[in-house]
């Protein structure tokens, strides 16, 4: 493996795996699906599936990504030839693949709101216009797919140009910006009428929503999607350190600040959904129609907010989109022998023609080839997200928590000596993977592909 990059520090890899998890994910995703699931309640599970599920099973990815020191595929071969574990490494290579095509789609969508923002077209819709002006712009074909083809570019530019120069230089800049802008958002959300209300839908629990199987189900999904976890994007992005990391401390910054950016977001949405009585369970659309109308009815202010709410939620997404990308360059670099700079380039390319038929997909031409009763942009999001990274996790958490020795594992994982060491392990081998296979079954019920 001689030749490989490495981070050129600590801060560089934390930033970048926070950048990782840092996503539409955190924002789009989180809002829309803690609206529909009930708020408070939601959060909670989600913290507690973070904790239970998310902390340790993000910790084993690091502990084999800086232990194997290569991509995805060969992580798993390396350590235990000729076992199932490459399963594993192949739904991750899949999964990251297959996100990275409609992440860029919806991506596209938040760079077509910042420009309409600065042109003055979206600032000057009528009350009560932004469902059409989403539509149709989303039901045409040239925008959408402009707008992804656009924000691909500029992932494939950035992961073109290494671990160092590319990727972890980006980070350096787009996390410290986001936190600024997050904050300053935040601050001013704060101070609207609906506050109050935002904060009690967000922090005050509706106890019966605990015995709902689906909020369950939603929790789990939100937080392997959350924290980049189960295909491998942390193991990729480990593979390039050295030993000078602590693994457990890095794990717990990184689910600790997507936690609080997740709750922050929650922070800016919320209270001003509130604040001009609209529903927060309105879906997927809650960043792209609710909340602009919302920055309708603030007035002038209202465009400088929602520039830098889309650029925030554009440079969250452009940080995590790299990360799905280098999953797949870093396997077809060592697979192929290939240059860094034409991995990129092909495979970038690829993932975006397969993102187009999803561009299609949600008003435009595509929309009636459905597949299972999906549009392609909600079937490749809901087969990756309630199977592939479920899977993917599974795998990983077995993987290390019964194919490796335990002393193994302490040792890579840095938690030799440590107190908690047994008790990850026994996450790992137990109370994570009986969580995701509970999980698992739930999907299986409950998901259309299956009715
Ligand atoms: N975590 C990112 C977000 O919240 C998305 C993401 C990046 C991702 N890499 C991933 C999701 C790997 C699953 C797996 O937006």
């Amino acid at each position: 493996m001689n030749g490989r990059e490495q981070w050129a520090s600590k801060l560089g890899f934390i930033l970048a795996a926070v950048g990782s998890a840092v996503g539409l994910g955190n924002i789009w995703r989180f809002s829309y699906v803690a609206g529909e699931s009930g708020g408070a309640a939601f959060l909670l599970i989600y913290v507690i599936c973070i904790f239970l599920i998310g902390l340790p099973v993000l910790l084993a990815e690091f502990t084999i990504g800086r232990k194997g020191q290569t991509d995805v595929i060969a992580a798993f071969t390396s350590k235990a030839p000729g076992k199932p574990w490459v399963l594993g490494g192949f739904f991750g290579l899949a999964a990251s693949f297959f996100i990275l095509s409609f992440y860029g789609v919806i991506a596209g969508w938040v760079l077509y709101y910042i420009y309409s923002y600065f042109t003055g077209t979206a600032g000057a819709v009528e009350e009560g216009g932004y469902g059409d002006f989403f539509e149709s712009f989303i039901g045409s074909s040239g925008g959408p797919i402009f707008w992804q083809v656009l924000f691909m570019a500029i992932v494939i530019g950035i992961v073109y140009f290494g671990v160092k120069k590319g990727i972890e230089l980006s980070n350096k800049i787009f996390m410290p910006l986001l936190a600024v802008i997050l904050l300053f958002l935040a601050g001013f959300s704060l101070t609207l009428d609906g506050a109050s209300e935002g904060l009690q839908f967000l922090f005050s629990p509706e106890w019966s929503a605990f015995g709902d199987a689906e909020v369950w189900s939603a929790a789990v999904g939100q937080a392997f999607f959350t924290l980049s976890l189960g295909m491998g994007a942390m193991i990729t992005y480990s593979s390039y350190l050295s030993k000078d990391n602590r693994l457990p401390s890095a794990a717990g910054t990184v689910v600790v600040l997507d936690t609080l950016f997740a709750i922050v977001a929650g922070l800016v949405i919320f209270p001003a959904v509130f604040s001009f009585g609209i529903d927060p369970g309105d879906g997927p659309g809650l960043i792209f129609v609710t909340l602009p109308e919302v920055f309708n009815l603030m007035g002038g202010g209202g465009t400088v907010f929602a520039i830098f709410f889309f650029i925030l939620v554009a440079l969250a997404a452009l940080s995590s989109a790299i990360s799905l990308l280098e999953v797949s360059v870093a396997f077809v670099m060592r697979k192929f022998n290939w240059a860094r700079k034409q991995a990129a380039l092909v495979v970038g390319l690829l993932i975006t023609a397969v993102g187009i038929p999803s561009a299609l997909s949600q008003g435009g031409p595509l929309t009636e080839a459905t597949i299972a009763g999906l549009p392609f942009l909600d079937f490749v999001d809901t087969l990756t997200d309630m199977y592939f990274l479920p899977l993917g996790g599974l795998m990983i958490a077995l993987f290390v928590g019964w194919g490796w020795r335990r002393e193994d594992a302490f040792r890579e994982s840095d938690l030799t000596g440590s107190s908690i060491a047994p008790l990850w392990i026994w996450f790992l081998r137990i109370v994570a993977p009986l969580g995701i296979l509970w999980i698992l079954y739930l999907n299986v019920v409950n998901t259309p592909f299956f009715q």
